[in-house]
């Protein structure tokens, strides 16, 4: 990065634009003071018009951009709209942007990266995966020496958090999701954490950087933990499982495979080791060398930890994150089956689960079922079926390491 070192007061150090100041943002502004940061100084917060309450704060886009000491916008804000609007913006004012937004990269990530190279500045989003650990930044590098065969793991700190809390303290789905959102864990609407979406932008975007391949969304198999109950916990508990929410991406023969779903970990598995907010990610290489990295997932704290790492790649003048090449596929779902366990109540009838279960445990009004291997993609279409018709609860039961 090219910092023209006379416009910054502060020490030299390179200015910081803040869009947004919640829990991330709040995050990076104490890991900047705590460690009293020699490279890089927060010069503006961009604020909701009644909380801009300190002179640093300012309520408009075009305040914090015509500060010429910012060299370096990262966006805090969450969501779609205004992010997006406010991002172009920076880029086309030559600021480079750094963002921790999923969803955003997810649908517009090929607009933004564009209008950086336009502009000539870059927009890095390490953070957008795994919480505080370094996991797109890791698949950059190991792309450059080897191909990517698998990747996936336990993305999603809040929904970790609410399994792991529901096993070991029996608690209710409800008592943990709140104590997700106490801790700034979860998503401003947690609707993305415990069904699965926030799990699914993850796979995908780390799937564009692994493998050059931007599925498409809507044709990835997608569960997550909503209608999981105490019971269903203590349930698995007692076959010897643990459960954990999964996402994988698979190069195949044909294409790529994907989904997100709970899957079922016994204790062989790193998987079922994952505690708290915590994450699992890993890569596995076209040797079968298979490599995971584990960490905090969610929280303030440890996703600023990936935004200041941007930071200074912008400061040592790395390139943006997205490959060069990228082509959008749809899935290829057929060669992953796996069995699963469902959950379902006494009066729900189906010729179809009959049909394929292997085991069958009656327990009041809560019928529990194994089923045999079924395609995965297949099972996934049947399910969404049924909880139309009662909020049955289903997971996957991990057999092989990548699946
Ligand atoms: N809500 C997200 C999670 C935050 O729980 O993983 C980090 O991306």
């Amino acid at each position: 990065m090219k910092t023209d070192v006379s416009k910054n007061s502060a020490n030299n150090r390179i200015g910081i634009g803040l869009l947004g100041y919640g829990t991330v943002g709040k995050g990076l502004e104490s890991l900047l003071t705590d460690k009293a940061s020699d490279a890089f100084f927060i010069a503006k917060i961009l604020r909701r018009i009644s909380k801009a309450n300190r002179s640093d704060m300012v309520e408009s886009i075009e305040d914090l951009l015509s500060d010429p000491k910012i060299e370096i916008v990262v966006e805090c804000l969450g969501g779609i709209e205004p992010a997006r609007t406010y991002i172009i913006e920076a880029l086309k004012a030559k600021k480079s942007v750094v963002t921790a937004n999923k969803a955003l990269i997810n649908r517009f990530g090929d607009e933004l990266d564009t209008c950086a190279k336009e502009n000539g500045v870059v927009l890095r989003f390490s953070a957008a995966v795994g919480g505080g650990i370094p996991y797109l930044s890791t698949l950059i590098e190991v792309k450059k020496h080897t191909q990517i065969s698998a990747i996936g793991g336990i993305l999603n700190g809040t929904s970790n958090f609410i399994l792991d809390k529901m096993e070991r303290e029996s608690c209710t789905f409800e008592e943990a999701l709140s104590e997700a959102q106490t801790l700034g864990y979860a998503e401003k609407d947690p609707s993305a954490d415990i069904l699965g979406w926030d799990s699914l932008n993850k796979i995908r975007l780390s799937g564009v950087i692994a493998f050059n391949t931007w599925i498409n969304i809507d044709s990835i198999p997608c569960t997550g933990i909503d209608s999981i109950q105490t019971k269903d916990v203590e349930f698995i508990q007692s076959l010897g499982y643990h459960i954990r929410l999964f996402a994988t991406m698979i190069k195949t023969n044909l294409g790529h495979s994907a989904y997100v779903e709970p899957q079922l970990f016994n204790s062989d598995n790193a998987e079922a080791t994952i505690l708290s907010n915590h994450n699992i990610a890993w890569f596995t290489d076209m040797s079968g060398k298979h490599q995971a990295l584990i960490g905090q997932g969610a929280g303030g704290l440890p996703t600023a930890g990936n935004i200041l790492r941007d930071l200074y790649q912008i400061k040592e003048d790395a390139k943006g994150m997205l490959p060069e090449e990228r082509s959008l596929k749809n899935i290829d779902n057929n060669e992953l089956s796996h069995a699963y366990l469902v959950r379902t109540s006494k009066s729900l009838k189906s010729g179809f689960l009959e049909a394929i279960t292997v085991f069958k445990w009656i327990q009041g009004n809560r019928i529990y079922r194994i089923t045999k291997n079924i395609q995965v993609s297949r099972f996934h279409n049947l399910m969404h079926q049924l909880k139309q018709l009662e909020p049955i609860f289903y997971a996957g039961i991990k057999k092989k390491e990548n699946q």
